[in-house]
This record gives C-alpha cells, structure tokens and sequence, in this order.
C-alpha cells in the first residue's frame, strides 16, 4: 500500500505542473480506477492539495506543510540520500532509532525523520529540545569505505557547511561555529551531532543527526534558549515548508557528502574556514579550563586550530567555544 503510494506521488512529482490522467496512472501502477481514487483521497486527508480535472487527470498543486512519510518524499531528488527513509511521528532519538537501522544492516544514504522527539540529544550529553510540528530532527546513516575513526570529526564539518550553502541559499547570512552549530545573526539554528561505531580502526558507519528550527517562533523555542536561539520563521519572516526544507537539505548533504568522497577534505576545510564563526577573534574557549583563544583554522583532520596569549599555537579535538 505504502509502496503504491509512493509510485504515485512519484509519477506526480515527475509530471509537475502537467497533469496526468487517471487512466495513465492506473496502466503505470497496475491498480484500477477506483483503487487511485482511494489514494488520492488518502493523500488529499494528509493535507495535499491535489486538482482533478474532467478529461485532463490529475496534479498535485501543493503538498502539506506537516511530516508524513509520502510528503517527505514527494519530490524528493537526491540521487541515493534518503532513498531509504524511514519517518516516525515519535521517537526517543533518531540517533538512537539510526543505530539500530545501521547496527540491522541499513544501506548508506538511509535516512530517518521524527516528528518529534522525547529524548533528543545534543553534543556533550546535553537535552536537544524537539517538539512537534516546529523542526526538523533527523539522522543519517554513512557507510564511508575505509575511514579512519578519527576522521569521522570530519563529517561534522561536512554538514555543517552543506546546511550553510542551503540556508544561503535562502539569503541567510550564516557561520558555523566549530565544530556543530550553524549561527544566524549570533543565534543558533541549528544542530549537529556525529556518532559512529567502528571497528579494527576503520568506521563501520557514522550517524549524522541534524536539529534544525524551522517553523518556531520565539515563545515556541524551550525558555533556556530564547536569548540565544532562532528560528528559520523568525529569520525569515514567514511559515517555511518543512518538506520543502527537508529536501533542500538533503540535496545539499549529499552533493557535499560525494564532494568529501570524490575530492578529500580540502576542499570543504577552505569552505568551512571561509563560514568560520569569529575567526580570529578572541575568544573563550573551554577544554579542562576556560581560556583565551584566537580561532585562526582548521587542521587537516577536522580540529579546530587556535593560537593562545603567547601565540602558541594548539590543536584542540574536543573543546566548546563559548558564547
Ligand atoms: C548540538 O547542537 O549539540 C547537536 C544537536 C543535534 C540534534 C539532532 S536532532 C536529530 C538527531 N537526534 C538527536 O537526538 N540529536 C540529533
């Protein structure tokens, strides 16, 4: 049922604008008249807007703005990210779900959704605040051939400058702060955590989760972060399409994802450099102590590299920048 569904919406997407008749569809998906009737119903109860015309067939003219696993892939045009997908209303985490999808031999490129979460989880054990309807909260799965465990820091950083060229493209002005967080006007939006599960040192696949506030406004983000956080709706100055999001988030991951593959981290380090939240600035750095640090790159392996008050300079791979 699910499967058909699916097929539909893809023969939707692929007509756009045209519409497709009923007739065409039924021959395509091998079910009757009544049967595609039966789904469109189904999907206009999702909250699709869908035209039928006398003679000419049908076209979807928007899809909703809610999560549901057909209007997760309806369109979607990567070219193996998120093939896979899985979309829960509720989950503990969908880091927690992603490993057990990967640990049950889940493809590379598989994705899952939530549509909220109880238990989100942010870097440094701390709370990821997910509720329904307002974000976007999912985890990747990579099977990357032959990496090194200490490369996966490397992954976050690939996501966090593909999330950067998409929300760019939105005409936001943004910075990543080292190594996960993905800054608007001093404020965060977004959120990445990368786990993995290796063995005889070589990574056997790596998580990445991304938390991103689309649809909140301020009063809608948990009261701990008001001050600091935001949200696409408020950047933006209007409702965003959580799908729409989704997909242009996925689109970007997995270009850069094959850039990373295809050409090695160099080229994402420039970019990343070029995005760098207060570059060689002062800043307040927390390892055992909090001290001063100057952020002046990148290393080679995904680190943040920082000079201190007597220009010594120091590789940190695990460290917090603070606020
Ligand atoms: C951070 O900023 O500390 C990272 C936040 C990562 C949150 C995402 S939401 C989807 C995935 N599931 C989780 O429990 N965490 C990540």
């Amino acid at each position: 049922m699910e499967q058909t569904r699916k097929q539909l919406i893809d023969l939707l997407a692929e007509s756009k604008d045209q519409y497709i008749s009923g007739q065409e569809l039924s021959k395509r998906l091998n079910i009757s008249r009544s049967a595609i009737w039966k789904h469109m119903n189904e999907l206009k109860k999702q909250g699709y807007l869908i035209e039928g015309v006398t003679n000419k067939g049908y076209r979807i003219i928007s899809t909703p703005n809610s999560l549901s696993l057909d209007s997760l892939q309806w369109g979607l045009n990567t070219e193996w990210l998120g093939h896979q997908l899985v979309y829960e209303p509720t989950v503990t985490s969908t880091q927690i779900v992603g490993h057990d999808m990967a640990r049950d031999g889940a493809p590379h490129g598989s994705v899952v959704v939530a549509g909220e979460q109880t238990a989100g989880r942010g870097r440094m054990k701390r709370y990821w605040d997910s509720k329904e309807g307002y974000g976007l909260w999912f985890s990747s799965i990579f099977r990357p051939k032959n990496l090194a465990p200490k490369k996966a820091t490397q992954f976050t950083l690939v996501a966090a400058v593909a999330i950067a060229e998409y929300l760019e493209g939105l005409g936001l002005d943004v910075k990543i702060k080292w190594p996960n967080d993905i800054f608007i006007k001093g404020l965060k939006l977004s959120g990445i955590l990368t786990e993995m599960q290796a063995e005889h040192d070589s990574v056997e696949y790596i998580i990445v989760g991304i938390g991103l506030n689309v649809n909140h406004d301020i009063r809608d983000l948990h009261e701990s972060v008001q001050h600091k956080a935001t949200s696409l709706r408020i950047e933006l100055g209007e409702e965003q399409n959580i799908n729409d999001v989704f997909q242009g988030l996925l689109l970007h991951l997995e270009r850069k994802y094959d850039t990373f593959i295809s050409e090695g981290f160099k080229h994402i380090k420039s970019e990343w450099e070029s995005k760098a939240y207060r570059m060689n600035e002062w800043l307040d750095v927390r390892t055992n102590t909090t001290w001063k640090a100057k952020l002046i790159g990148i290393h080679e392996d995904g680190a943040m590299v920082v000079k201190d008050k007597d220009d010594k300079q120091h590789v940190l791979y695990s460290a917090e920048i603070l606020w």
